[in-house]
């Protein structure tokens, strides 16, 4: 029986396991690779401007994505609460993606413009003086906090090696674009993009 070389010799079985496993993988992943609309940007996508920029980086640095995610996913009950559910091409300029997996707070994907700029900041003084019931903590520091453009035009400059299309200008010009900005201007401006290319919650 053929079966007995396979069954009676561990380096072959691990051998030929190892193949049927990478087939797998080759048959869920391959498509991907090749699927214009997983890594081509939607329309209209442009890479965040230096002030959202700084803005992204200030919602890392304070943990926001342990409590809200930034991926709607395609079922009847995220759409009616968030709006379109999220496409690969709205992230192919996210280094890192942002994405999430805990959501104490609601999804964030299309919160942009759903509040305006002074509810935004209201909220992030203290949430409760909008939101009585919430439990989301005040993140007072970021009103005083200074943003320093030295390293703006950097992290373009490093975001562009890995594909982001950043011109010569946008970094050239991004520390003076910042300059003077406190960290709470970054962090609206960021919010206020975020997932306006597709349709919101009506
Ligand atoms: C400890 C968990 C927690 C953290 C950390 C947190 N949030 Fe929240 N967030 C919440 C909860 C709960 C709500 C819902 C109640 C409310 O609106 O305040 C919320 C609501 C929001 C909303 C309103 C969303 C909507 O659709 O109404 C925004 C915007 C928001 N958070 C932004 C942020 C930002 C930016 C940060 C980081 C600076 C952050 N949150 C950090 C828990 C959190």
């Amino acid at each position: 029986m053929k079966h007995d070389v396979i069954e009676t010799n561990i380096g072959l079985m691990i051998i030929l396991t190892i193949v049927a496993l990478s087939f797998g993988t080759l048959v869920e992943l391959l498509p991907l690779m090749f699927a214009k609309e997983t890594h081509e940007p939607i329309a209209g996508l442009k890479p965040l401007a230096a002030l959202e920029l700084e803005g992204r980086d200030i919602y890392i640095r304070e943990g926001c994505s342990t409590c809200h995610s930034q991926m709607i996913r395609p079922l009847r009950a995220e759409t009616e609460r968030y709006g379109h559910y999220s496409v690969a091409g709205e992230f192919v300029y996210n280094h890192p993606f942002l994405w999430g997996s805990k959501r104490t707070g609601p999804d964030l994907a299309r919160v942009g413009k759903r509040y305006s700029d002074d509810w935004h900041r209201a909220h992030l003084y203290n949430p409760r003086d909008v939101v009585p019931e919430s439990n989301m903590p005040g993140f007072t520091w970021l009103f005083d906090a200074d943003i320093n453009g030295d390293m703006t035009g950097r992290k373009m400059a490093g975001l562009r090696k890995v594909g982001v299309p950043y011109s010569d200008e946008d970094i050239a010009g991004a520390g003076a674009v910042v300059d003077g900005k406190k960290e709470i201007d970054a962090l609206v401006a960021y919010l206020q993009q975020l997932g306006t290319l597709l349709q919101s919650r009506r």
